[in-house]
């Protein structure tokens, strides 16, 4: 029986529905050794700014019991050397190529760098990076007690910046969501309705793990993002939310470990999915769950991925 794994993420084609997670696949070149990368659905790449950042001071990651805790601070080497350095390498691994971009200041930032993006054949898709819980940079608070707030933790600021970038580019946008919120429905509204092509979800959860015997955090910024398998629940929760409140296509992901965790990103209402944490632990992962799919498909006689796309019985 012939599989069908192929979707459409707007107007992104897909040979299958498997992708990494931003950040944990750095500019895939890192991977080379470990995977045949022409096998991925798509690649996303580690979220790149407009000037380089060295990230936050030592030590951004611990491991928690069931998951990872880290606040690498958007390490990056900003979008000239990207471009010259990162760029060529992916430009010719031929499989949808997903820049991610976040902005340390306004939505101009964001701009400028789709403009960037935008005139680059090889890019076929741009990750708004909304939702990074590790930089302090997006929007100042009024009074010093008051904590910053990310841009997809506001659906008025999430519409701006996505309308922003919609403007100046017409390739496909796919918009990164923050689970650190009460109703991540309401973001992803906005998102859908200031013309984003997808919405992915979800970032890392707030989390904090704490050296007793120091009396210090864990983590030398205090606070940092959870991801791996403690997070799944939440984020299984958030896709089939989101999914009966918008029409776009989601991007799932959040401690997908196996194909099993996969099929119930699938079944919640993912029309993709994303291996983030899991790429550390096996570099296979992505290649072990393209043929899971395969395998559960066949076995279930189920003939298109598309089939179990929101599938949940309740
Ligand atoms: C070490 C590390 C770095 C990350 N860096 C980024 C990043 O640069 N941009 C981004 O959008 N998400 C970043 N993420 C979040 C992941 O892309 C993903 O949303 C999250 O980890 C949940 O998936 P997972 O549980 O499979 O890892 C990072 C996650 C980890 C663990």
């Amino acid at each position: 029986m012939g599989i069908n794994l192929k979707v459409k993420i707007g107007k992104l084609q897909l040979n299958n529905p498997v992708m990494v997670a931003s950040g944990t696949f750095g500019y895939a070149e890192e991977f080379k050794d470990f995977i045949d990368l022409k096998k991925l659905g798509a690649i996303v790449t580690k979220t790149i700014t407009l000037k380089p950042r060295m990230g936050n001071p030592p030590p951004r990651t611990c491991e928690t019991p069931a998951g990872l805790l880290n606040s690498i601070g958007l390490e990056n080497p900003g979008i000239d050397k990207f471009i010259q350095e990162k760029l060529p390498f992916l430009r010719k691994i031929g499989v949808p190529l997903i820049v991610s971009i976040a902005s340390e200041g306004d939505s101009e930032e964001f701009v400028s760098l789709a403009r960037r993006l935008d005139k680059i054949p090889e890019v076929s898709a741009i990750e708004l990076n909304i939702s990074c819980p590790n930089i302090k940079s997006n929007q100042k608070p009024e009074t010093s007690n008051q904590s910053y707030k990310l841009i997809s933790q506001d659906p008025n600021s999430t519409y701006e910046v996505v309308k922003a970038v919609r403007g100046v580019t017409k390739k496909a946008l796919i918009t990164k969501l923050s689970p650190n919120v009460t109703d991540i429905t309401e973001i992803a509204q906005a998102a859908e309705a200031a013309g984003t092509d997808a919405v992915a979800l979800i970032n890392t959860l707030m989390g904090m793990s704490i050296e007793v015997k120091a009396g210090r955090p864990k983590i030398a910024m205090g606070t940092a993002g959870l991801s791996g398998p403690a997070i799944r629940p939440v984020a299984v929760r958030m896709v089939w939310e989101v999914y009966k409140k918008v029409k776009i296509p989601i991007i799932g992901m959040g401690g997908i470990m196996d194909t099993s965790s996969a099929l119930e990103f699938f079944i919640a209402g993912s029309s993709a999915i994303a291996v983030g944490t899991a790429n550390f632990i096996n570099p296979r992962t992505t290649i072990e769950i393209i043929s899971g799919l395969e395998k559960y498909l066949a076995r279930n006689k189920i003939k298109d991925i598309k089939e179990l796309i929101g599938s949940l019985k309740i």
